[in-house]
């Protein structure tokens, strides 16, 4: 890539980073402009054609309904089931030999499958599945470390029809009992525990806890993956490898046809209030757009070796490591561990041998991995790399930089994509061929209008701040917030009536790129992770010394924002550094560890609105020394 700095007359970054003609030559698109027009001037059209790409067992009679808006409906009348396209179809190829799936273990085993073998374990599970009840239309709660089983349970709950309600690893006791009470999960998937920088994460103890508090779970499967003893209630638990063993878990599973329209997943996320949301994806619109988005952004080829370092757990494992590298085809590869265990030059080392052509991170990763200097990856041949990719929070410039020149020698365009958990895959985002500004997501996918507009819905001029919004629905938009759809309505689609609301703030620049520039709302990015400020303060005020908090996120270098809690006690409790901690650790338990809050000021009072709501903004400026701003509904 060549950098040329074009004049600018905003305060943006105004580097621009052009494609190589290699780059250029190899991309499946080579021009965006006419394609997005047309994407956009006829959406069924440009969705129906990349939607015949795929195998579907009955067509469908629409590409879109509005007639319900906001609950939107995708392919109606189409019959398909996503593991067909992910697994089924390529066996009939000479995928069925293709390494679908490559796994590295934190202490140094590996794992590999093939399309067949990747069939063959989920359709073994599959039968398990059944065997314990699980129907159609069931969910199952699937909470494992970064494990093949990971995968291949979710495969296996898709291709029966259940769906699934995955929880990260790293989430602990409060956040998996409330999302396994919400779904209603009689079936929970577990293992005895997680490798973590060389430490073992007790996941059954936590799974164990949480069962303790949600009784609907009748059967927990355990994986085993660590080896140390664990409680097994008889009657409850069983092993993982046990059950794949007994004649039920028969290789032969049909997939079950599915309407487009119904439920693969649930997956919850943060939101401004209360408890999390069950972000609920489709069969049909989520398999076609996240197959489309994959396809033409990292313009993935047979012979890529394509490696998303999130955790299934997640959204963006969801999308990018488990349904649509496999839909398309790909060899998808994960790996158990962190990045620094146990020296920092893990992944480097890691891209070298396995020859990864593609990488995609989060700018926390990048930041993380940056800081110990250029050494560790310079030890390294990282000549497979041809694309590099970051998603999450904004990566600012320095990051971005280090990435290109230190990562990606100057020959790896990075495609910043900009999405969430509820738009299903990436909404903005560069393709190969696309010119770069760091900092910036570029511009909006096929099919996909966003602007930035002002309180009034009306677009703002380039380079001001304002909403950032889309115009029209896509096919992996979100259909409803399980169980609630008043909340789906509510969230998304008060404020600006036809326009889906991000909760995110943006610019525009003069040249229709956009700059994210992070959450308006009660929502806190830690390490890209997505945290509510509401979850922090209930794990909070569950401890008998809490009378109440607040908590805010300030930036942080490394993780780019972090949580800080203001905590009234109860009369007659004494703060100190001790009980600070022991609140701190007792959100750790709760939540998990990526929720603990940085520090802990015990206050005796919080500034609050009139109406009792907490001034979360007033904490910020203060914290901040910024300026106060609009303080009329503040009680005095
Ligand atoms: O604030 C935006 C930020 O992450 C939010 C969505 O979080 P989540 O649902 O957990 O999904 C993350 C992975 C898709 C967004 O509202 N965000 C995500 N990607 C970017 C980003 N902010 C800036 N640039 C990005 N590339």
């Amino acid at each position: 890539m060549t950098n040329k700095p074009v004049g600018s007359n905003n305060q943006m970054e105004s580097d621009v980073y052009y494609p190589s003609p290699e780059v250029v030559a190899a991309a499946h698109v080579k021009e965006y402009e006419t394609l997005y027009k047309r994407s956009l001037e006829d959406p069924e059209g440009f969705w129906g054609e990349r939607a015949e790409e795929l195998e579907w067992f009955q067509k469908w009679d629409k590409v879109l309904d509005d007639s319900d808006a906001p609950f939107f409906k995708w392919f109606v009348g189409g019959k398909t089931n996503i593991v067909h396209n992910a697994i089924d179809r390529h066996l009939k190829t000479y995928r069925k030999n293709k390494l679908a799936l490559i796994w590295a273990g934190e202490p140094g085993d590996v794992r590999t499958f093939s399309y067949f073998a990747l069939n063959r374990n989920v359709s073994k599970f599959a039968n398990v599945l059944k065997s314990m009840g699980v129907k159609k239309g069931d969910i199952v709660t699937i909470y494992l470390p970064r494990l093949p089983e990971q995968v291949i349970a979710m495969l296996a709950c898709a291709k029966i029809g259940a769906a699934h309600s995955v929880v990260y690893g790293g989430f602990s006791v409060e956040a998996l009992a409330e999302r396994i009470e919400d779904a209603q999960s009689r079936v929970l998937i577990t293992a005895d525990g997680g490798w973590l920088r060389g430490k073992i994460v007790h996941l059954k103890d936590i799974a164990d806890e949480a069962m303790a508090r949600q009784p609907t779970v009748e059967t927990c499967i355990v994986v085993r993956r660590t080896g140390q003893e664990i409680y097994m209630e008889a009657g409850r638990d069983y092993w993982y490898d046990d059950l794949m063993s007994l004649p039920i878990a028969s290789p032969i599973c049909e997939t079950e046809p599915m309407d487009a329209e119904d439920m693969l997943f649930i997956l919850y996320t943060s939101g401004t209030t209360g408890r999390p949301k069950g972000v609920v994806h489709t069969h049909g619109g989520y398999m076609v757009y996240t197959y489309t988005t994959l396809k033409y952004v990292f313009d993935i080829k047979d012979e890529d070796r394509w490696w998303c370092a999130a955790d299934p757990g997640w959204i963006t494992g969801h999308s990018y490591i488990v349904y649509s590298p496999l839909i398309n085809g790909a060899t998808s590869f994960m790996y158990e561990g962190a990045p620094t265990h146990p020296y920092p030059n893990r992944w480097w080392q890691m891209i070298e041998k396995y020859g990864i052509t593609i990488l995609y991170t989060a700018p926390t990763a990048i930041r993380g991995l940056m800081r110990f200097g250029d050494a560790w990856p310079n030890r390294h041949n990282l000549g497979s790399l041809r694309l590099l990719g970051t998603v999450g929070e904004p990566i600012n410039p320095e990051a971005w930089k280090w990435y290109h020149t230190v990562i990606g020698k100057e020959r790896c365009p990075i495609m910043d994509t900009w999405w969430q958990t509820e738009t299903g895959g990436f909404m903005i985002t560069p393709l190969p061929i696309t010119p770069l500004k760091p900092g910036s997501a570029t511009r909006p996918f096929f099919g996909i209008d966003v602007d930035v507009v002002n309180d009034d819905g009306q677009p703002v001029p380039p380079g001001e701040e304002g909403y950032l919004v889309v115009k029209t629905p896509w096919p992996g938009m979100l259909r409803t917030i399980y169980k609630d759809p008043d909340r789906y309505r509510e969230q998304y689609w008060s404020k600006f009536g036809t326009m889906y609301q991000t909760g995110d703030s943006a610019r525009k620049d003069e040249d229709g790129y956009v700059w994210v520039i992070g959450r308006m709302d009660d929502v806190i990015k830690v390490s890209g992770y997505r945290l509510g400020t509401a979850e922090v303060e209930s794990a909070l005020v569950s401890h008998p010394d809490v009378s109440e908090a607040a908590a805010i996120g300030l930036p942080h270098e490394l993780k780019g924002n972090a949580i800080h809690a203001y905590v009234i006690l109860r009369a007659g409790v004494e703060g100190s550094e001790k009980l600070a901690e022991t609140l701190r650790q007792h959100v750790a338990h709760e939540m998990g560890p990526i929720a603990k809050p940085e520090t802990i000021t015990f206050v005796d009072g919080l500034p609050k609105t009139r109406s009792g709501k907490i001034m979360r903004r007033l904490l910020k400026a203060r914290a901040l020394g910024l300026p106060e701003g609009d303080t009329s509904t503040l009680e005095q």
